[in-house]
């Protein structure tokens, strides 16, 4: 082991250090920062340093309680920057940027892209070499700001509730804190192991060639669609396999079809239906998968499959172990404190299910904090905002319109474009990056919706597709929640142009007693 807790590295030399030891895989020394002189026995033990570990850790600290992480990586933050969301905004920025050059090949400024494919490798390794840089800073954030010790590039092996052996040694705390994540679920198809077959973690740890003109995507949710949509503007044929409808995570029907339609025109395919083989050659590589759909069965020849079909927790050892209480699906049951159905063990994150979101997983950490700290608190999961990619930036909260009518009578709603019968397509909504899709291929412009209770005038839910609208629907979804009115919503200060209209589309009907739609 490398005793590393009288060190002071900076970025720079962390960074060297993560790369030099992913390159070297298992082989190096685990990196041990625990403070030999503090002979105070450890408030916690986090099992894993992701979003949901780290999080736990530093509020513990600043709470005044001594905390030990222990992971497996040699750094912290966990899958986020490693497999997850950091390759997921950097795919699907790519895939943004390249709607709008292929949108207006040839004009203005813009290459001519059209009938070319651009390289998925080269976005993967760059973003391979790029992903040091985040692990560096939350290593040099935890070890000097947030003065955290931890055990990294090492298995922890749980011995009992409060003892966990790593790199060698027995470290023993009041509390243990599951935080170890999930992992890809598999399809339970022989092929799977084929050279050519990805998922989100696989895809950036060992993809080393360059993907054919067919990539064949199966899951209909954020994974699946939010990958898809980057292999698609890469100018590859891209078939989804969804055995349910698409994106029923967004529950207003027609913000639904309009990223649909958006997605078709760029030429996605949506086959219902469910993959039943993949085939390999005979230097184990993926040739061709099977598609079993409503009109039989057909093959796609492919060399590039992307599983896009939810997580499995990693919870063995603590049932094994501790006898932890799981659900059907492995997945660790708390109560709101984050106790799990052992003493003095908590579970927090993705490990404890769905939604597997960070501020939930973050969230999860600081509560489990709380209450091993003596503060009693309790997290109840409320509506939250939500979002996902496709080749747009899309966000939503609250109710949407179907779900609306089926709960009040008098349902109002305001939306850009306008319902437009003779179809001429109108420049709205023209928001930040949506300016030259407004001008030139206003189709394309986004789509924003907000739905209302005529009768009390409070917001019941908004959606929104376009770009920029993230941050605004973070602290919106409080104030819905808290009954926001369309006349307040009406009398807060618009930055125009901005992404979302909502403002100013309450502002234009908030004078009239009886409200009307736009
Ligand atoms: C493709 C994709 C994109 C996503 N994009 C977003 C997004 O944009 N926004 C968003 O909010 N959420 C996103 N998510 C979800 C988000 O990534 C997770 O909710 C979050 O990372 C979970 O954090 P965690 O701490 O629970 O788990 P993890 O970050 O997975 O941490 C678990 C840690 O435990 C360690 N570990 C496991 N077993 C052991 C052991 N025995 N000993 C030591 N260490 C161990 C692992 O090394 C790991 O570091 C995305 C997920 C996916 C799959
Ligand atoms: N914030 C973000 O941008 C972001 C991005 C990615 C992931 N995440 C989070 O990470 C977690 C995992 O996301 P995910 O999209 O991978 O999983 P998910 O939300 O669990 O969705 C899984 C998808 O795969 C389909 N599926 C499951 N098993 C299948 C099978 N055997 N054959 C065919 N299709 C199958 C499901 O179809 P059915 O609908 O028929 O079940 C569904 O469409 C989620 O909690 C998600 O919120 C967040």
């Amino acid at each position: 082991m490398s005793d590393i807790s009288h060190t002071q590295w900076s970025t720079k030399r962390w960074a060297q250090e993560i790369a030099s030891r992913l390159a070297a895989g298992d082989r190096q020394e685990p990196l041990v920062n625990v403070n030999a002189d503090d002979r105070r026995e450890f408030d916690a033990i986090f099992l894993g340093g992701g979003a949901a570990g780290r999080f736990g850790a530093a509020y513990l600290r600043a709470m005044g309680g001594r905390p030990l992480i222990i992971d497996r990586w040699p750094f912290l933050g966990g899958s986020c920057p490693h497999h997850a969301c950091v390759p997921h905004h950097v795919f699907s920025d790519v895939a943004a940027q390249l709607l709008l050059e292929r949108t207006f090949s040839g004009k203005l400024w813009f290459q001519d892209l059209r009938g070319k494919t651009t390289s998925i490798k080269d976005v993967v390794e760059m973003f391979r070499q790029g992903r040091t840089g985040p692990h560096a800073f939350m290593n040099y954030q935890s070890k000097e700001q947030l003065d955290l010790e931890f055990v990294l590039g090492t298995g922890g092996r749980i011995l009992d509730a409060h003892t966990v052996s790593a790199a060698g040694e027995t470290y023993r705390a009041k509390n243990l804190v599951l935080a170890t994540g999930a992992r890809p679920k598999n399809l339970g198809l022989d092929g799977q192991a084929l050279k050519g077959v990805f998922n989100f973690a696989s895809l950036v740890d060992t993809l080393d060639y360059e993907p054919g003109p067919t990539a064949v995507i199966v899951g209909a949710s954020k994974t699946a669609i939010e990958y898809g949509c980057f292999f698609n503007a890469t100018g590859r044929r891209t078939i989804v396999v969804c055995r349910n409808r698409p994106l029923s995570i967004i529950h207003d029907g027609e913000t639904r079809a309009f990223l649909i339609e958006r997605m078709e025109e760029q030429g996605m395919e949506f086959w219902p239906g469910s993959l039943t083989a993949i085939e390999g050659d005979k230097r184990g590589r993926v040739r061709a998968v099977t598609i079993r759909t409503p009109m039989g069965e057909v093959s796609v020849a492919t060399d590039f499959v992307f599983l896009g079909i939810g997580e499995r927790p990693n919870s063995e050892e603590a049932r094994e172990v501790l006898g932890v209480s799981v659900d059907a699906e492995g997945f660790v049951e708390v109560d709101s404190r984050m106790r799990t159905s052992v003493p003095d063990v908590y579970a927090v994150g993705d490990l404890v299910g769905a939604p597997m979101e960070m501020f939930k997983a973050r969230k999860g950490g600081v509560y489990a904090a709380r209450n091993i700290m003596g503060e009693e608190s309790h997290y109840h999961l409320k509506d939250y905002p939500d979002f996902m990619h496709t080749h747009y930036e899309v966000c939503w909260l609250g109710l949407g319109e179907e779900q609306a009518r089926e709960r009040y009578r008098e349902v109002v709603v305001l939306k850009l474009p306008p319902d437009n019968p003779d179809g001429h397509e109108v420049a709205l909504p023209a928001g930040d990056r949506m300016m030259l899709y407004a001008m030139m291929e206003p189709r394309l412009s986004g789509f924003q919706k907000l739905v209302i209770d005529g009768s009390s005038r409070r917001i019941l839910g908004a959606f929104h597709v376009g770009y920029g609208a993230k941050d605004g629907f973070q602290y919106l979804a409080p104030m819905v929640r808290n009954g926001l009115t369309v006349d307040e919503l009406g009398e807060m200060d618009e930055l125009f142009l901005n992404p979302s209209y909502f403002i100013q589309l309450c502002r234009l009907r908030a004078g009239s007693k009886v409200l009307r739609g736009l």
